[in-house]
């Protein structure tokens, strides 16, 4: 099962539709426009997904996009259970999902604020960024790494580098990329 952020444009449509094409069954597409959401489910069907999960939820803030990891997880396990039910006594070489195998994030925003001089940059548009660029991704991959444990499952990130520079831009993907999701998997010092 796979949970795509950024789902309803771009590289995250792009992803979720793929997948469903190459034979992913199960997918978790979230973003903030639903209507566009449900066309991206209504092709990841048309290409064998049997099961597509739509989360219209805006992740810039923290607990709503651990919220977003969450419903996927507690949806899909009770749809396989509905399925085992269902299925188990004809089909012996059923297999259910024992939780999320990938966690991709392509929700990001480029602010129009990119292009401002650092000195003109206001930090509300600094936060939002920050909010959307790297603190969801990180709130997201804590909420997920007891499922990705189970599935010995994998985390993807799509960011840039920011190409030229660009003060609010670059250093959004650049702290992504720095996060190391094995450092949440320890144990915090006491
Ligand atoms: N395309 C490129 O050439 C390129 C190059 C380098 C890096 N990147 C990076 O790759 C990522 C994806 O780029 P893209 O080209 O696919 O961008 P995009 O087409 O603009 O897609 C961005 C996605 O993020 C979602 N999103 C924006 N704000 C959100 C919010 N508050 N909550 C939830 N979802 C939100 C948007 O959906 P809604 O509006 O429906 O919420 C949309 O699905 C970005 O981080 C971008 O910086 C892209």
């Amino acid at each position: 099962m796979i949970l795509i952020t950024g789902a309803s444009s771009g590289i995250g449509k792009g992803a979720a539709e793929h997948l469903a094409k190459i034979g992913y069954r199960r997918l978790s597409i979230v973003a903030r426009r639903e209507a566009k959401l449900e066309e991206v489910a209504s092709t990841c069907r048309q290409h064998g997904a049997k099961d597509v999960l739509v989360l219209p939820i805006d992740l810039s803030a923290w607990n709503d996009a651990r919220e977003a990891v969450q419903q996927t997880i507690n949806y899909f396990k009770r749809t396989s259970i509905i399925r085992i039910l269902l299925y188990m006594q004809f089909n012996p070489t059923f297999f259910y999902t024992k939780g999320l195998d990938i966690l991709i994030c392509s929700a990001g925003v480029i602010p129009k604020a990119i292009r401002c001089p650092t000195s003109d940059l206001s930090y509300e548009a600094f936060d939002q960024t920050m909010a959307l660029n790297f603190s969801c991704p990180v709130a997201m991959t804590i909420e997920a790494i007891p499922s990705l444990r189970k599935t010995k499952g994998n985390i993807l990130y799509i960011s840039g580098n920011g190409g030229k520079p660009k003060p609010l831009y670059s250093i959004t993907p650049q702290n992504a990329w720095n996060f190391h999701p094995t450092q949440a998997t320890n144990p915090c010092p006491t």
